[in-house]
């Protein structure tokens, strides 16, 4: 029978036993399958394994700066890199949802293979892949979803870097990687987060990226998050986020027309993100994060929620 404690105990034995002295590379990107992935590495090899975690300026609000403290707090050797300039330097002018993701991947590439020099004599890179990521990856590079979507979290490693692959969680299912974590006494705050996509806000701003939109979409994204976590909502969603929309719409303040953005509020119920229900938010609570956002976020003056199943429309608007 598979149980936790005996996946942690067999894994970390056998990384030692594969790993042993060298050095391992390991990019965390806050999310569930990296850091537990990283956990488990850490249990086997200790300093040997050197954590990489980009910011890309596309991470939610204050996400670099708290997920960063949480990670040197489970002892974590692990090495933040700001490179949201370089990013969204890279993304001026490109509204191509497509293209957006291709220049945040090969930038990211840039950055990681840049981090990943300075740490001498490496021999492995680690990844946080789960079962899941193996099947859509196959099924994508011959299927339509590869022109829809070029996910990029498997086999960005440039050829040039001639490490081994490992990696621990390969076999599992996400509620698995969730056990384990939780058998390695890894926090709720990191185990029970909504999955995020790698282009992060990137593809959540409709149309081309700004360092203003950026930030126009970090409150709006915040204050939903928020309340939903004080609503007790956060843990009935799969997924939730918000999408600037590349339209301005009329309203009114005072005596003044305004003429300002709209963004879509998105909380969906999945179980692997394939297919997907939004869910029945209560009305109080949308008319509450409706007027918060409108108050508090200057330049949005409409609000609107998605009530669009997958299939046909996806989670991501982009
Ligand atoms: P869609 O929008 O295809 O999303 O219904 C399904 C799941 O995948 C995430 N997603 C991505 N993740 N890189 C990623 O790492 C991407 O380019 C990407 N596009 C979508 C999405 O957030 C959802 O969880």
């Amino acid at each position: 029978d598979w149980t936790p404690d005996a996946f942690v105990e067999t894994t970390v034995e056998e990384l030692k036993a594969e790993i042993g002295q060298d050095k391992v590379i390991l990019g965390l990107s806050g999310g569930v399958d990296s850091s537990v992935a990283a956990m488990l590495l850490h249990k086997a090899i200790g300093d040997h394994l050197h954590c990489i975690f980009v910011n890309n300026g596309l991470l939610r609000k204050n996400e670099f700066e708290n997920v960063l403290v949480q990670y040197k707090h489970m002892g974590l050797n692990v090495k933040g890199v700001d490179a949201s300039a370089r990013f969204l330097d890279a993304l001026k002018g490109e509204s191509d949802p497509e293209g957006k993701r291709k220049i945040i991947g090969r930038v990211f590439i840039e950055v990681f293979d840049d981090e990943a020099h300075k740490v001498e004599n490496a021999k492995w890179l680690a990844q946080g892949t789960i079962y899941p990521d193996r099947i859509e990856s196959v099924s994508a590079s011959g299927g339509p979803s590869a022109v829809i979507k070029s996910h990029h979290n498997v086999g960005g490693l440039p050829d040039y870097m001639k490490l081994k692959i490992v990696e621990p969680l390969k076999m599992l299912f996400k509620d698995e990687v969730r056990r384990v974590g939780a058998s390695m006494g890894m926090s709720e705050s990191i185990l029970g987060r909504h999955p995020f996509p790698g282009p992060g806000l990137g593809i959540r701003i409709l149309g081309d990226i700004t360092p203003e939109k950026v930030a126009i979409l970090q409150e709006v994204d915040a204050i939903f998050i928020e309340g939903l976590k004080k609503w007790g909502l956060y843990d009935k969603v799969w997924q939730a986020g918000a999408m600037l929309l590349p339209v301005d719409s009329v309203g009114v303040m005072g005596d003044e027309r305004t003429y300002e953005k709209c963004v879509a509020l998105r909380a969906v119920e999945s179980t692997d993100g394939m297919t997907a229900d939004w869910v029945n938010l209560p009305y109080e609570f949308l008319q509450k994060t409706s007027n918060d956002i409108i108050n508090k976020v200057k330049g949005v003056n409409r609000v609107v929620y998605d009530i669009s199943s997958k299939p046909p429309a996806t989670i991501e608007w982009e």
